[in-house]
């Protein structure tokens, strides 16, 4: 990665008698920044920004979002036309080498993966080890973990070639292991993978195929699934993404990062929102219940919050969350589903815009607020949403961390703080306290 911030000026800090010029980087897109790397160095002081609300920690050439338009780009293309006539193979070629693939790339990085789907057959004596009522989240984090114990042959992060290797196989492996963890909580036989098949649709056919009959896809689904993972492929540096690239600034190897963001994307606040909202609007359960939700979601004291709204950046609509809307439109007609959770979603959106309370704070949809709705109707239970989640963000997560492989400013992640806890003082014996 060729490091392309251009300088644009700098920031004068004044402390106490001393001034401080800083230099302002301008990137692309977005905000300028300025560089503070050594204002410790000159100041003794550090900077404090919890939830790192105006502070960025990387420079990245991958996904660039505009919070106020309510835009999200993948190396500059528009995340609504990626989801209407791109696959989610090619925004994974996209996310990691920068480009849309051409005809012969996107048929060599198709086999390539194909190929990669298999895992080691005694990764499955790992979910024997789990409850059957274990949540999947929890057999991801282990089994992802558990790849370098079968792959060890490419996990030099400095290797470009196995960097390359680790990604294809997290990729390719995700859709196995993701079925697994849904097969073996309903007690139905592992399904393997078919090398005929793309990508969505060899998931789809690993979760829901039985021996007892042979599996007829549905392309309606198979389409909106691939929708879906492209919607949650990569989002810069969210919680899960900075904590793979915290966990990879270590050295450590993919396998290791990519179970670690597994486990950050599990939280409620994060990834976790999908099975939550869905949740929700089962609870809420029909339309006349919604004012007393959204008045608890306002009353400070109520820890109730609206899952699927609001977004550290987003200060608009979350773009995902449009698409996100139609495609649940779309898979829900053509079941014939009628399901009172869209009419509760749908109705829940207009009463919430037109409330001043999320309109001053400016929460919005986002991604998770439909997906669960189509993830349900595809046949999918709550527990397996972020999963869903999990699965796709892999693209995102192997890119960036590739690309901060390949970073030269980039160094071992070690934040600072600022501490309150007790001054110096001596040991005292048990006879003394
Ligand atoms: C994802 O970062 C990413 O890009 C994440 C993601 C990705 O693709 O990786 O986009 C995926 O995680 C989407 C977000 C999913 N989470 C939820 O839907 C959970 C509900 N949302 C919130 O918990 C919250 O909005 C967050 C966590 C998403 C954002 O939190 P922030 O930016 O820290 O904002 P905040 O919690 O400080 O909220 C600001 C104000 C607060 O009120 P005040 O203290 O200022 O009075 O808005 C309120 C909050 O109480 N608020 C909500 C609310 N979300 C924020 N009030 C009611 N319901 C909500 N959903």
């Amino acid at each position: 990665m060729e490091n392309k911030t251009k300088l644009k000026g700098t920031a004068k800090l004044q402390i106490d008698n001393k001034t401080v010029e800083l230099p302002i980087y301008e990137g692309t897109a977005g905000p300028d920044v300025i560089d503070v790397k050594k204002l410790y160095a000159e100041t003794g002081h550090f900077t404090l920004d919890p939830g790192f609300t105006s502070t960025g920690s990387c420079e990245s050439q991958i996904t660039f979002i505009d919070g106020e338009k309510g835009e999200l780009l993948h190396r500059g293309y528009p995340i609504d036309q990626l989801a209407e006539q791109a696959d989610f193979i090619e925004v994974c070629y996209l996310l990691y080498y920068g480009e849309l693939p051409k005809r012969d790339e996107s048929r060599a990085f198709r086999r390539a993966l194909t190929y990669h789907t298999m895992l080691d057959s005694q990764i499955d004596k790992f979910f024997e080890g789990f409850r059957r009522d274990s949540h999947p989240m929890a057999m991801m984090a282990g089994t992802v973990g558990a790849l370098s114990a079968f792959y060890p042959d490419a996990m030099d992060v400095n290797d470009p070639e196995q960097r390359r290797l680790s990604s294809y196989r997290l990729i390719a492996k995700m859709p196995t292991l993701a079925a697994r963890a849904y097969k073996y909580s309903i007690g139905q036989p592992f399904v393997y993978p078919r090398n005929e098949l793309g990508y969505a649709e060899n998931f789809l056919r690993m979760c829901f195929s039985v021996p007892a009959e042979d599996y007829v896809p549905n392309p309606v689904l198979t389409d909106a699934m691939d929708k879906i993972f492209i919607l949650h492929a990569d989002h810069e540096q969210n919680a899960s993404t900075s904590t793979v690239r915290l966990a990879g600034s270590s050295g450590t190897h993919p396998f290791a990062a990519v179970s670690a963001g597994i486990s950050s994307l599990w939280g409620p606040s994060h990834g976790g929102a999908n099975q939550a909202c869905l949740e929700m609007l089962q609870e809420i359960g029909t339309v006349d219940r919604i004012p007393d939700y959204v008045r608890r979601a306002k009353d400070k004291s109520d820890p109730f919050r609206l899952m699927g709204f609001g977004h550290r950046v987003y200060k608009n609509f979350d773009p995902r969350a449009k698409v996100m809307q139609k495609t649940a439109r779309e898979v829900l007609d053509d079941l014939g589903v009628k399901t009172p959770l869209l009419k509760v979603a749908q109705e829940l959106e207009k009463i919430a815009l037109e409330d001043e309370y999320f309109v001053e704070k400016k929460l919005y949809p986002n991604v998770d607020f439909y997906s669960g709705i189509i993830l349900n109707a595809i046949g999918f239970p709550t527990s397996m949403f972020t999963v869903l989640f999990a699965l796709a963000r892999t693209a995102g997560w192997v890119s960036q961390l590739n690309e901060m492989n390949q970073d030269k400013t980039q160094r071992i992640g070690r934040p600072r703080q600022i501490y309150t806890g007790a001054p110096r003082r001596d040991y005292v014996s048990a006879d003394h306290r």
